[in-house]
């Protein structure tokens, strides 16, 4: 009888088997080139704290698909430990019970974080989420060769833009890289109507949800606006992916791409340099705002204190400055900690720095609406419909403000 083997075999498996503190499984999207570069650091982080990290990666730019995977599992009695969760979402998802309390990890967060970050990931005072960034979404990214061929300079209104687009047009490209899915047709939307409007017009139609300003001729402009930029985008459009888009930019298959600062993710990825590949400039009519896409992981509860044990560790390393700067470098996004340093980070982060700064004194900083930042998530549902169709069909402006209004009173 060969009996060594086996119990060989077996003190292998106990001991593979209690190798780690803990086994964390984390529910995220961030699967294209830079996003996965970004979630890896997160991962070597936890196993260098002893962790298991189980990845549970849902592919789907904007998190669509994430959520109702979370959903599915949330129902069935098995929740993940972790998952990107964000926004008015964390106050959903806290008030069904089902997350823990990690304010064990949170020691000065209050002070690290501006309130009105801290007040999101908190629930009746405590932590029950960790912020990793803060993404600026009104971004407009340039294919840097075809900016200088038309003259160099950025567009910083939509006269210009346009003119710009009828210059890359001309010179045999897609004006306007674009993917045509809800959540970009919705990315696309917002800088429209922040462009048009101006903050306070965003915060009042998108963020408020003033049914006056929804009912409004700078909501029908904005509308207008829309329709001639979907002029500009290829045929192919439908279904692509966010990366994909911003891959033509960077090839010159595509002149520019509406898209938030993860775009630079990929740009960074792929050795791209900001100011010689590609130029960042605030979406037309839109230097002077910033809407602000928060990325946050919220922790569920776990019977197993050694998994508890895990989730503060998740939540430590998180908003550890070493984590923040890693991750950032790599997302795109800038540290939602306050007090680091941005000497690492390149020009469109370092301009991204200033302006959040910036807005947050002038009132130009607004919560994404696209990006679940602004209003609970059926209401997002149901308004985001309304684009997606806009952008599908030949609907009228007018007609579009009118579903609109209906869809922003879905509760
Ligand atoms: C956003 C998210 C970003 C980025 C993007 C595309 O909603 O906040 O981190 O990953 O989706 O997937």
């Amino acid at each position: 009888m060969k009996l060594k083997p086996i119990v060989a075999a077996i003190a292998t498996t106990v001991l593979a088997s209690t190798s780690f503190a803990a086994e964390v499984e984390v529910l995220h999207w961030w699967t294209s080139g830079g996003e996965a570069k970004s979630v890896a650091e997160l991962k070597k982080m936890m196993e260098a704290k002893g962790h298991k990290w189980k990845d549970f990666a849902v592919a789907g730019g904007g998190g669509d698909a994430a959520m109702t995977a979370l959903k599915a599992r949330v129902v069935a009695g098995n929740a993940p430990v972790a998952a990107q969760i964000k926004g008015p979402s964390i106050q959903e998802w806290a008030q069904q019970g089902v997350l823990a309390d990690v304010s064990g990890a949170a020691g000065e967060w209050d002070k690290l974080l501006p309130k009105v970050v801290g007040d999101a990931m908190k629930y009746k005072g405590k932590y029950v989420a960790a912020p990793v960034n803060v993404h600026r979404v009104n971004w407009l990214w340039i294919n840097q060769d075809a900016l200088n061929k038309a003259g160099g300079k950025a567009p910083a209104n939509f006269d210009e833009f346009f003119a710009l687009a009828d210059k890359f047009k001309a010179a045999g490209m897609v004006a306007i890289a674009h993917g045509g899915q809800p959540w970009q047709d919705a990315t696309v939307f917002e800088s429209v109507v922040l462009g048009v409007g101006g903050a306070k017009f965003f915060n009042d139609s998108l963020v408020k949800l003033d049914p006056k300003a929804i009912d409004s001729p700078t909501m029908l402009k904005s509308f207008d606006t829309l329709a001639k930029i979907k002029t500009y985008i290829d045929k192919d459009s439908a279904g692509r992916d966010w990366n994909l888009a911003t891959a033509m930019v960077m090839n010159g298959k595509g002149g520019m791409q509406f898209m938030g600062d993860w775009a630079k993710g990929e740009f960074t990825s792929a050795n791209k340099v900001a100011g010689k590949d590609y130029a960042c400039v605030a979406t037309p009519g839109t230097a002077n705002a910033y809407t602000f896409n928060i990325d946050s992981f919220a922790m569920f509860k776990v019977k197993d204190a050694a998994v508890q044990k895990g989730q503060l560790d998740l939540a430590t390393a998180i908003m550890s400055p070493e984590f923040q700067e890693v991750f950032n470098l790599n997302k795109g996004s800038i540290p939602v900690r306050s007090g680091m340093s941005d000497a690492k980070f390149d020009a469109c982060a370092k301009k991204s720095i200033v302006d959040f700064n910036a807005t947050a004194k002038s009132g130009g900083l607004v919560p994404s609406f696209a990006h679940g930042m602004a209003v609970p998530s059926a209401t997002q549902g149901a308004i985001v419909d309304v684009i997606a169709k806009f952008m599908n069909s030949n609907m009228s402006s007018k007609d579009a403000v009118v579903a609109l209004a209906k869809a922003a009173k879905t509760k």
